[in-house]
């Protein structure tokens, strides 16, 4: 596959076993909190983007060129509060958003038009995954610092369908 392309697309897997990783210990913290809804839901989406790592890594081997498994430093394991939280997991979205837009201009100036297509995938899920981050955020900032609808928050957050994102249920595989 083109090289610069199997570069930034590696890059790209360092990225999403970060985000795996940071949620992960958003997750950790949110359970040691007494937060088990907002724990569910990090799991999730731990889980979640490991699912957009393993689709990148399949991706280049099988174009012939070679996935490099990365290791990542340790993310953060102390937060604020949920809003705190969630405004990292904002500000991380948006960083993993430019990144994927960047892959698609690499795709674009190399004139590799099906890894173009594959990348288009990653750009939808970008879009929905900022948007249900914002949701979120908004959903905490109403609720200020009430104790009463903090617990509301986090019950919900464990009971509703906030807690699928969204690539979990478009059925999309690897
Ligand atoms: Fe896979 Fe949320 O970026």
């Amino acid at each position: 596959m083109n090289k610069r392309v199997e570069e930034a697309i590696n890059e790209q897997i360092e990225k999403e076993a970060m985000s795996s990783q940071f949620y992960l210990a958003m997750a950790s913290w949110a359970e040691n909190n007494g937060l088990n809804g907002t724990a569910k839901f990090m799991y999730s989406h731990s889980d979640e983007e490991r699912f957009h790592m393993l689709k990148l890594v399949k991706f280049v081997n099988e174009r012939g060129g070679k996935a490099i498994i990365p290791a990542t430093g340790k993310p953060q394991k102390e937060f604020k509060d949920l809003v705190n939280v969630f405004e990292l997991l904002l500000a991380h979205e948006i960083m993993v958003t430019e990144s994927i837009n960047n892959l698609v201009d690499i795709c674009l100036q190399e004139k590799d038009y099906s890894t173009h297509n594959f990348i288009q995938w990653y750009v939808s899920e970008q879009l929905e995954e900022e948007a249900l981050a914002r949701t979120v955020l908004d959903k905490l900032k109403l609720i200020g610092g009430d104790k009463g609808g903090m617990y509301m928050f986090d019950r919900d957050l464990e009971n509703s369908a906030i807690q699928l994102a969204p690539a979990m249920t478009s059925g999309s595989s690897i």
